[in-house]
């Protein structure tokens, strides 16, 4: 599996939406830039030769849904040490951004992926931060228990949030179901913020252009969509795996106020749902 470029993407989607769009920004990650070194300027061209309509449809998404993320860590962490562990991590950078925080970092992506990051940590001269470090695994052939024991050894007494965003849509059905259950054997009291992508057919009418080039885009560069599930498909599997959504599933409420009275045209979209959970 080659290294991903959908991740590269969502970073250029980060680092466009502080320096394109109105301030403050929804998610402010200054090193989604200094990660992406020499490639930044070529995907931002990429980003913003996007129809204007698809372009705020995916960077709502991408900004918001890593926010939510954030705030349910910064949530947690307010209480005590904290484990962040991301789950699909591409581009992440809490580890450099959350310094305040007592918090552990682990982040989990395939294999290339993951090598790729490291690269590009070292190449921007950014240091490996000591509460840092990667669990490679590929989640289609890897079973996600035994890496999370692996991520949590001995558990620490930390309180644990996995973000497992802009994930489910690349995995198969059977990969989705088998790394919920996994996410089910984390220790108790863990929440998962996971995004899962709406099939066309519940896509409001104004953003299925989008979707669909979007989809297209990602299926030419080899990573096409593979599942795609309703809210109420969300809703049985996170349930069926023995997690407890914490609240509804793809609250809108978790969204909208992030984008309440931007004048630069994001807005919440429900293409992604972004739903938070608990293993009970
Ligand atoms: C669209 S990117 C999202 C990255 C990051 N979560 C974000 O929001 O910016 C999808 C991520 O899923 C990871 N991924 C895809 N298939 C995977 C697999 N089989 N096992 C582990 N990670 C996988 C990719 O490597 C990539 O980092």
């Amino acid at each position: 599996m080659a290294a991903s470029r959908t991740a590269l993407i969502a970073a250029a989607l980060r680092m466009t939406h502080r320096s394109d769009d109105d301030s403050p920004p929804v998610l402010d990650d200054p090193f989604a830039e200094v990660l992406l070194g020499a490639d930044a300027a070529a995907l931002a061209a990429v980003v913003r030769e996007l129809p204007r309509q698809a372009l705020l449809v995916l960077r709502s998404t991408i900004v918001g849904r890593s926010r939510v993320a954030e705030d349910r860590l910064r949530a947690v962490a307010a209480a005590g040490p904290a484990r962040y562990v991301s789950l699909g991590a591409g581009l992440d950078s809490v580890a450099w951004r959350h310094t305040d925080l007592d918090l552990e970092v682990v982040e989990i992506d395939q294999p290339d992926s993951a090598a790729d990051k490291l690269r590009r940590v070292r190449a921007a001269g950014l240091g490996i931060p000591g509460n840092w470090r990667q669990l490679p695994c590929d989640l289609t052939t890897e079973p996600l228990a035994d890496v999370l024991k692996r991520a949590a050894p001995g558990d620490g007494g930390r309180a644990t949030v996995i973000s497992w965003l802009g994930v489910t849509q690349y995995l198969t059905p059977d990969a989705v179901g088998a790394s919920l259950a996994g996410l089910a054997t984390a220790p108790s009291g863990t929440e998962i913020v996971l995004t899962t992508l709406i099939p066309d057919a519940d896509v409001a009418a104004d953003d299925l252009e989008s979707v669909r080039l979007v989809a297209s885009i990602v299926e030419a560069g080899g990573e096409p969509w593979l599942t795609r599930l309703t809210r109420r498909a969300t809703g049985d599997l996170i349930t069926g795996s023995g997690l407890r959504p914490a609240g509804e599933v793809g609250a809108p409420h978790l969204v909208e106020p992030l984008f309440a009275g931007r004048a630069d045209g994001l807005v919440a979209n429900a293409v992604e749902l972004v739903t938070v959970a608990r293993v009970p």
